[in-house]
């Protein structure tokens, strides 16, 4: 029993326990194993980027508990988030944050030149800038290397948002509408990507607002008034194609009142 309870925590990637924010989430509880895509959605503000911020650490919960394998991020210092950030989270939004005064490879090496420095220099440039190469290459954006991030289009730099988020090789990755602001098509390119890392068994955690999307997920949570109503677990279905897996998320999501 105990042994099996050992092999539990040891797959467990994240846990949130208990988790509100003023009167904007109540009582979340829920935990994330590793290798798993969960989605979040809801209606708008139902604290869907609340949730992520506060088990992220980027902002303070009221109360309840966070864990990222065996650390309780609730439980460090800021100091101590923001290195647990640096390295052993990614994070891509919807605005997507990038240096307007820097190209799209220097933008993708800023987290690892960050990491560098704290870790007293660790890895020389030219290692660094072979591995922003390999994930530009994965995600699809090796020519643009050069360009500023206004000289590419909204789905190549979300792609390239992306890389920027695992160049630290996080063991979480959170999203928060990754596709909210691009086109059918460049969404779908995007999405297409998560999926491919999620497949290479990256933990990844995304709001979206997407059925689609979210019928790719291993699991959904439907949140409403900062409460967890519902919860649908897409990998224990027994459904065949692409097609009834999303038509089963839009039953569901009818029925939790979407
Ligand atoms: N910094 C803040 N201070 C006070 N209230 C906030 C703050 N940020 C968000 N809120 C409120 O918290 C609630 C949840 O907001 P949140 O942004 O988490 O919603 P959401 O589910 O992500 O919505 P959307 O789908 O529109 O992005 C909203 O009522 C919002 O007005
Ligand atoms: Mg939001």
């Amino acid at each position: 029993m105990l042994f099996r309870k050992g092999i539990d925590i040891m797959e467990k990637v994240l846990k949130v326990e208990n988790l509100c924010k003023n009167q904007i989430l109540n009582n979340i509880s829920f935990s994330m194993k590793l290798g798993e895509m969960v989605a979040i959605m809801g209606p708008s503000g139902s604290g869907k980027s609340t949730l992520l911020y506060n088990i992220a650490g980027m902002d303070r919960p009221s109360s309840g508990k966070v864990w990222l394998k065996e650390k309780e991020i609730t439980a460090l210092s800021e100091d101590e988030k923001s290195n647990l950030r640096l390295h052993k989270m990614g994070f891509v939004f919807q605005q997507m944050n990038m240096m307007s005064n820097l190209n799209i490879m220097d933008n993708i090496l800023l987290p690892a030149v960050q990491a560098n420095k704290v870790n007293k220099k660790k890895k020389s440039k030219a290692e660094l800038e072979d591995s922003a190469r390999e994930l530009m290459k994965k995600l699809s954006v090796s020519d643009l290397q050069e360009r500023s991030i206004t000289q590419v289009s909204g789905g190549q730099l979300q792609r390239a948002c992306i890389c920027r988020s695992i160049i630290n090789h996080p063991e979480i990755l959170f999203a928060d509408e990754p596709t909210g602001a691009l086109n059918k098509s460049a969404a779908g390119e995007v999405m297409n990507e998560l999926l491919k890392l999620n497949r290479e068994g990256m933990t990844i955690l995304m709001v979206t607002h997407d059925s689609k999307v979210a019928s790719k997920c291993s699991r959904i949570l439907y949140l409403v008034d900062g409460s967890i109503c519902g919860e649908l677990f897409l990998d224990r279905l027994e459904i065949g194609t692409e097609k009834q897996r999303e038509e089963k998320v839009n039953t569901w999501l009818m029925e939790m009142g979407w």
